[in-house]
Order: structure tokens, then sequence, then C-alpha cells
């Protein structure tokens, strides 16, 4: 398996909980490690853009005003099929889906307030991760 990049970022709703500490401990549990992070509070205009590709959904609205209420913890992570694993540890969108024992099931309230998101491809997370990182501000393990 090779090794990957994936960007996650720690909801509003997640960083209010005061949840940041188990989801990092999962990842780092489960071999990935943390090579960046960010902590910020994105405007409207910002997360609109961060979440582009959702432009013509019905929630794109929703989620800007979500993504933009509170601070966000944003993640490069690294490690062996980082990004699917990060998604196996997030569990499914709707928490009402996710298996018992992710961090969706354990955090989120509702598909909106759903504590983490994950990039799904390795495309999309190269652009992810360039959205909050710059490379110098990555550091891998090797
Ligand atoms: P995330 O992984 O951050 O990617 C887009 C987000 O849109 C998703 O998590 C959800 O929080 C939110 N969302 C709201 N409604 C839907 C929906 N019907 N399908 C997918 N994502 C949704």
């Amino acid at each position: 398996m090779a090794v990957q990049r994936t960007l996650s970022i720690i909801k509003p709703d997640a960083v209010g909980k005061n949840v940041i500490g188990d989801i990092i401990r999962r990842f780092e549990e489960n071999g990935l490690s943390v090579i960046g992070t960010r902590m910020t509070h994105l405007s409207a205009e910002q997360a609109g853009r961060f979440y582009a590709v959702h432009k013509e959904r019905p929630f794109y609205q929703d989620l800007c005003d979500f993504m933009s209420s509170g601070p966000i913890l944003a993640m490069a992570l690294e490690g062996k099929n980082a990004v699917a694993l990060n998604r196996q540890l997030m569990g499914a969108t709707n928490p009402k889906e996710a298996e018992a024992g992710t961090i969706r099931a354990d955090h989120a309230d509702s598909i909106d307030a759903n504590a983490v998101h994950g990039s799904d491809s390795q495309e999309n997370a190269a652009i992810e991760i360039s959205f909050f990182f710059a490379d110098l501000d990555l550091h891998s393990r090797g």
C-alpha cells in the first residue's frame, strides 16, 4: 500500500465539543501521522471556495454557513492508504448510517454537523491540502 496524504477537517461542532484530542488520537492509533495543522475560522466566502464542487447542491448554502460558524482545525495526514483509511475512521457522511465506533457515530449530530471532513480521492486531497497549507508547512516523517 502506497503512502498517501489526505486532508482532514475537524468541523465547528466537534471543535465546540472539545474532542480535537480524541479525533487526533484515533488517527495516530491507526497509523496516520499529522504532518500539518492549522486552526482557522473560515469566512462564508472561503468555505464556499473550499466546497465549490458542491455549488449546485441544495445543501451548499447551509454547508457554507455551518463551516463558517466557528473555528475549525485543518490537518494534513500522511500514512499508508491514508485517503481510504481516514474515510473508514470517519464513518458515513450521515451519522445515522455511520458504523459504530467511527468518529461520526461517536461525535456527529446530523449530516450538516458531522464532526469531520476527509478528502475523497488522492487528486482532491492534493487540491484540498494546498487550500490550507504551503509545502513549507508540511513535515513528512518519511
Ligand atoms: P463533507 O465530507 O464535509 O462534504 C460535504 C458536506 O456536505 C458533507 O460532509 C455534509 O456535512 C454536507 N451535506 C449536507 N447534506 C448532504 C447530502 N445530502 N449529501 C452529502 N453531503 C451533505
